[in-house]
């Protein structure tokens, strides 16, 4: 692929690039990133509201009565022990299950029955606890195909060399490439997915998700297994994705983490709401310290 070798040379030229040069690179790749967006998007209205939410898997209640907001361009928290209901919440706003009361609702209007691919295309995406990725892609392929979800205009098919797509191959490639860029992994671009180091593969997700240029992208635990040093660079990542005009929901098992990260932090256990306020709120808050008392940090839920 001409495109990869051409774009995996500019890698090794940002290396040699002077400070100035390489800020203003960095500010290109942060538009190609969030073509149609604000770069700085203030902390606003309500993006999507979890009412009154309710999912019961026969006879467990996963989800009890829960109600939040996800305000634009906030990165809100969502903690809990593990089987408070954190992925469930996900799942609900996703369309992976459907709520058995309540309701979820993306800019004013309820998901209703709406499926999974027309989720993805009003604007909602997410990563996995356990990653899911096209194994035998490569990474820049992996994240074509998520910008395929977005368009439903076969790109796939265009990078099997359909003439007639080749103009959205071009902006297809040249996107992709300036997210793997964007989240750290553009020197491994070419290399399949299952041959790449874990944390690569974690921020090969993420560049995924933001493929379908979400208003809202929905991690989850994406620094599950990473060393302190890793996690305060995904934490970087995260900061970064909202500076360019995302909102971003994160799940996060390590509390210390998530107040570092976080604008806002609700808390679940057992399926309900506990607390919900700013992380200084939250961190004095003595039903969230008796949720996560005996609870180790770094606890892989
Ligand atoms: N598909 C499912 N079928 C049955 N029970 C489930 C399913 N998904 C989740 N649960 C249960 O719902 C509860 C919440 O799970 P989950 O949302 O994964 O918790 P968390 O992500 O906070 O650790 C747990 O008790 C879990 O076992
Ligand atoms: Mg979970």
């Amino acid at each position: 692929m001409t495109e990869l070798n051409e774009e995996g040379g500019l890698v090794a030229e940002v290396a040699h690039m002077t400070p100035e040069q390489r800020a203003e690179h960095e500010a290109e790749v942060a538009e190609a990133v969030a073509p149609d967006r604000e770069i700085e998007v203030e902390v606003g209205e309500t993006l999507l509201e979890m009412r009154d939410v309710t999912l019961r898997f026969g006879g467990l209640t996963a989800l009890d009565g829960v109600s939040f907001g996800i305000r634009r361009g906030e990165i809100l928290g969502l903690i809990g022990p593990n089987g408070a209901g954190k992925t469930t919440c996900f799942n609900a706003m996703t369309g992976v299950y459907r709520p058995t009361s309540g309701q979820v609702l993306l800019e004013g209007k309820p998901l209703a029955k709406a499926p999974r691919h027309k989720i993805t295309q009003l604007g909602v995406a997410r990563t996995f606890q356990n990653i899911r990725l096209f194994d035998e892609m490569t990474a820049l392929e992996n994240v074509v195909v998520g910008a395929d979800a977005r368009h439903r205009t076969s790109v796939m098919g265009a990078l099997l060399r359909l003439p007639r797509h080749h103009h959205e191959e071009r902006q297809a490639v040249e996107r992709a490439m300036a997210l793997l860029e964007f989240v750290g992994i553009a020197d491994r671009a070419a290399d399949k997915a299952k041959n790449l180091p874990y944390g690569y593969q974690r921020r090969l997700e993420i560049a995924r998700a933001l493929a379908t240029e979400p208003k809202l992208l929905c991690l989850d635990e994406p620094a599950a297994g990473f060393n302190p040093a890793e996690k305060e660079e995904l934490m970087a990542l995260i900061r970064k994705i909202r500076a360019d005009g995302y909102t971003v929901l994160l799940i996060e098992h390590d509390m210390k983490l998530v107040m570092g990260v976080t604008d806002r932090i609700v808390v679940l256990e057992f399926g309900k709401k506990i607390a919900d306020g700013l992380p200084a709120e939250i961190r004095e808050n003595p039903a969230v310290i008796a949720a996560y008392l005996g609870v180790p940090d770094d606890d892989a839920a």
